[in-house]
């Protein structure tokens, strides 16, 4: 089943492009005119995906897959004739009236802003931090589905993937926001989702509340009166080596914070423990730093404590660094499932602001602020398991994003 077998590939395939070619020029003659559908979304920020509209159609393409994602209205005549299903086309009939979804690293919360948890019908593993989709599966309206069987996973319209390098069906459908650079061109792919379900008015007003209130907390952390900025480290012990974490989207929540990346230039380096020189180098590097946030892998993060990092680090004297004296060193697995599901992977990719608030408590604090994914292991503090009996809402209420008060 998992084929990329053309199907009906002559038949429509030159009406597609055809017509494709067509929308795209009124697309971009659009701003003038009326848009071509009722609800659109525009992407401002993400980088990785493109929408265009037609007028019983819709086209994604997706530049992680290197798919399009031909979605065909369910009262057009095309979406009864028309079925694509090859390496670089796929066709879905919207709005989808069902879903599925492999929890390996999915933020399922998107579809939780979206409103659409009453058409989720299937989930391959409970290793979700979403309480409302816990209550689902509690109750029965959300089954556990094997993840690489085929066959059961074709009774949904849709079923959705974070790992585009596994085997697929006709109806899988790629779901890569942790692929972008930004915090906020991570949090713009609910818009992406939202096509497949014509939730396109509610997917462009919660961006819209995430992304003005991320730029107003950047722009408040920017006027924050301090002498200097805070210098902050991601750093993460594996096997052996210390080392600095770098990816874009950590290095700018720091930026955005109103804090200041520990040197660049050094940032490549691996600092192996049995290796004097090395972990001479690397404890030089953080008596220099003010705010450290430890992401070391841990299978139990409950676990995870001050003690277990100075263990990795094997110093006898820590009093040279300032952020264990002035207490703050962090984690950011706060949230989290019982063994090692972070909502850190999850909600806080969909909600970027909460993770900004975090960020400028760590860095300027205030006491009045509870953090939402970091905690503080300089202060002992511990973890929030999420259970199905936090869910304290109806599950066809769509989640409100949390907007954090802001001047
Ligand atoms: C657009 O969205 C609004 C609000 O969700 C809805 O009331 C309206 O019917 C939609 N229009 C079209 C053409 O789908
Ligand atoms: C199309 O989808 C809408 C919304 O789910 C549904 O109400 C309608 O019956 C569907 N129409 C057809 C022709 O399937
Ligand atoms: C999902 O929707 C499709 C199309 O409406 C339907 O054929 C199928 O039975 C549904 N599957 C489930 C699990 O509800
Ligand atoms: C899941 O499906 C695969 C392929 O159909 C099968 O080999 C495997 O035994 C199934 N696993 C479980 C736990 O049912
Ligand atoms: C770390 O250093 C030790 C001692 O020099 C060496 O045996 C080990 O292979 C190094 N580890 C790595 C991952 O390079
Ligand atoms: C601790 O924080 C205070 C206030 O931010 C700062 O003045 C002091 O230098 C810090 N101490 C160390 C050891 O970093
Ligand atoms: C804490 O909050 C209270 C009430 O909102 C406010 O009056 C006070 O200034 C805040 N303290 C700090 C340090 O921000």
């Amino acid at each position: 089943m998992a084929s990329s077998k053309p199907l009906k590939w002559s038949y429509s395939f030159s009406v597609f492009f055809f017509s494709f070619s067509f929308v795209v020029l009124q697309v971009r003659g659009a701003a003038k005119t009326a848009p071509v559908v009722g609800n659109i979304s525009k992407v401002d920020d993400a980088q990785l995906f493109h929408i265009y509209y037609g007028q019983s159609f819709k086209v994604i393409k997706n530049s992680i897959d290197g798919k399009s994602y031909l979605l065909m209205q369910n009262n057009s005549r095309m979406a009864s004739r028309t079925k694509y299903c090859t390496g670089r086309i796929k066709s879905f009939v919207i709005p989808l009236s069902n879903y599925s979804v492999d929890t390996t690293n999915f933020p399922v919360s998107f579809f939780e802003l979206l409103g659409l948890l009453d058409s989720l019908k299937g989930i391959t593993s409970d290793e979700v931090t979403s309480q409302c989709i816990l209550k689902s599966l509690t109750s029965g309206n959300i089954q556990l589905v094997n993840r690489t069987d085929i066959q059961q996973l074709s009774q949904f319209s849709a079923h959705f993937i974070s790992n585009v390098d596994a085997e697929q069906a006709c109806n899988f459908a790629a779901f890569v926001p942790m692929d972008e650079s930004t915090p906020l061109q991570r949090a713009e792919w609910i818009k992406y989702l939202a096509t497949f379900t014509n939730s396109e008015a509610r997917a462009n007003s919660v961006y819209d509340a995430v992304k003005a209130n991320y730029i107003c907390l950047s722009k408040s952390a920017a006027n924050l009166k301090s002498r200097f900025k805070p210098v902050v480290a991601w750093v993460e012990y594996n096997q052996g080596i210390w080392s600095f974490a770098k990816e874009d989207y950590k290095l700018q929540y720091v930026t955005d914070a109103g804090g200041e990346n520990v040197d660049g230039t050094i940032t490549n380096n691996l600092y192996n423990v049995s290796d004097p020189e090395d972990m001479e180098n690397f404890h030089a590097i953080l008596c220099t730093v003010d705010v450290v946030i430890d992401q070391t892998y841990a299978l139990k993060p409950a676990e995870y404590t001050l003690s277990t990092f100075l263990e990795n680090m094997d110093i006898g004297d820590s009093s040279c660094f300032g952020f264990i004296t002035n207490q703050s060193l962090w984690r950011y697995d706060k949230r989290m499932r019982d063994s090692a599901t972070l909502d850190w992977f999850d909600g806080a990719l969909a909600q970027p602001q909460l993770v900004l608030a975090d960020l400028i408590e760590v860095f300027f604090p205030t006491g009045n602020y509870t953090t939402t994914y970091f905690r503080n292991l300089a202060k002992e503090e511990g973890v929030t398991g999420i259970g199905p009996d936090m869910c304290d809402k109806s599950t066809s209420t769509p989640m409100e994003p949390t907007v954090v008060p802001c001047k």
